[in-house]
């Protein structure tokens, strides 16, 4: 198994978080939350920046986090934000720096489980299925751009994790 980063991506709801958790436990390593580092050195939430200075500064706050990340941090892993893969640069310094697993997830999947969640302000108003309909399409590719991809469809956490050890085992990055 390499010694860099294991870096996971997904849709919202796909379970990087949890997901991450279960997996730096059994590897004994850091676990790194993208967007709880970026709502700490910014000092506000998600929501706020969103509202307050717009998408595209909340983005560039996800890049910068994520080079400081991939700069400093050895073997860890670290759950990106879904919409962390839209910037090739993010991309290339992902695949460059870490070992890449995507957490594939359906759209029902995403809906059930994002229910009642108040903090993810591109769910946010009416349409919300339409609109994370067109987020996965439009994303697809990006989040194809992995090293592994799982699909976590009937697994739980355990599973999903336990997955992932198993195809770090026979890779080398
Ligand atoms: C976003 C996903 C969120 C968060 C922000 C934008 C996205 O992270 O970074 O709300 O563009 O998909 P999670 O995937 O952890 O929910």
């Amino acid at each position: 198994m390499s010694d860099l980063p294991i870096v996971l991506t997904g849709f919202m709801g796909s379970g990087k978080s949890s997901v991450g958790k279960v997996l730096a436990k059994k590897l004994a390593c850091r676990f790194i939350d993208l967007d709880a580092e970026i709502v700490e050195t910014a000092g506000r939430s998600i929501n706020e920046i969103f509202a307050g200075e717009g998408e595209q500064a909340f983005r560039t706050l996800e890049s910068a986090q994520l080079e400081r990340v991939l700069a400093t941090e050895g073997r860890c892993v670290i759950a990106t934000g879904g919409g962390a893969v839209i910037d090739q640069r993010n991309r290339e310094m992902l695949r460059k720096h870490g070992v890449v697993v995507n957490l594939k997830v359906t759209l029902e999947q995403v809906m059930e489980r994002l229910q009642g969640c108040d903090d993810r302000p591109l769910l946010a108003g009416e349409r919300a299925p339409e609109r994370v309909r067109a987020l996965l399409e439009g994303r697809e590719q990006f989040y194809a751009d992995a090293d592994i991809r799982i699909d976590t469809d009937g697994k739980s956490v355990e599973d999903v994790a336990a997955v992932i050890l198993c195809r770090l085992k026979g890779f080398s990055a």
